[in-house]
């Protein structure tokens, strides 16, 4: 049986990465930050997914702004492994979106929390998990990047450099990891429908990232449908980057619509 652990999954496209390897077979073990809330995720995912076994986990990136909280990666390692589970596969999924980040209103803990998750926490997790890949034959480890590893967006500093940081992570981690059969790879969304477009319609009517060769954003599936192929299918793939942003990057203006 396969076992994918899949980072902040009780909302968004969490939900859909967790929704697609459990309906493709996968154990599925699952994080979020509020215990209620985990075990209210786990108790639905379990109803919808009654084949599979299906853990959540509550767990947080940091003990504050400064410092990732390696202890928790450690215990939630050593409860998988009590559990006679082996993680196979690994989603880094959760991110600290860093909001409305502006270059002198903002401290510099700030930039710290963003990086601390984004990039510290998922080398911690990689890291534990990887050991346990050596000791099995092997792995595979999918980020959740963005295209803003490439392109930055307004007001979003630490976001913007947690994410390329991110991308670079992901590159030496597949370099030192191939030969131990661990592949390595990165999805880079564009912008994706969440609860936050029902949240604020009209700014997402009007949101640039619409604008592109497709015409349209990504929804959970398409991220989740991407990190599979990584996951499952791959075989010779490791430190490759799939984008799934409607072409938004490859353009050099957005193409707005007449209407
Ligand atoms: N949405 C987009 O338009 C878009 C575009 C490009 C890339 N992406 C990337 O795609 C992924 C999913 O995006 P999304 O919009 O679905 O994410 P989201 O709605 O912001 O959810 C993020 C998840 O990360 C978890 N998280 C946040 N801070 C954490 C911390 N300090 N410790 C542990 N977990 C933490 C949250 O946990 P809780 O549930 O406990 O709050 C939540 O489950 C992210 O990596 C994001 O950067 C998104």
């Amino acid at each position: 049986m396969k076992t994918a652990l899949i980072t902040g999954a009780c909302i968004n496209t969490g939900v859909d990465i967790v929704k697609k390897f459990a309906s493709e077979g996968y154990d599925v073990i699952f994080t979020g930050r509020n215990m209620e809330k985990v075990h209210a995720k786990e108790k639905e995912y379990r109803e919808e997914f009654p084949n599979v076994n299906i853990w959540g986990y509550h767990i947080d990136s940091l003990l504050d702004e400064r410092t990732v909280d390696e202890e928790s990666v450690e215990k939630m390692f050593a409860e998988i492994d009590a559990k006679g589970m082996f993680v196979d596969t690994v989603i880094l999924n959760a991110a600290d979106q860093g909001l409305g980040m502006t270059i002198f209103e903002n401290p510099l803990t700030d930039l710290m929390r963003v990086i601390n998750t984004n990039v510290v926490w998922n080398f911690c997790i990689v890291e534990h998990a990887s050991k346990r890949m050596i000791k099995n034959g092997g792995g595979n480890v999918v980020f959740i990047n963005s295209n803003t590893a490439y392109r930055a967006i307004p007001d979003r500093i630490a976001y913007v450099a947690s994410k390329g940081g991110q991308l670079g992570l992901m590159r030496a981690l597949a370099l030192d990891l191939g030969k131990y059969n661990i592949r390595v790879n990165a999805v880079l969304p564009g912008m994706i429908k969440t609860d936050r477009w029902d949240k604020n319609p009209e700014f997402y009517a009007k949101v640039p990232s619409r604008f592109t060769p497709i015409g349209d954003v990504a929804v959970g599936e398409d991220i989740a449908d991407a990190a599979y192929y990584f996951a499952a299918h791959a075989r010779n793939t490791t430190g490759a980057e799939l984008v799934i942003d409607g072409g938004n990057t490859i353009q050099l203006y957005p193409i707005v619509p007449e209407k």
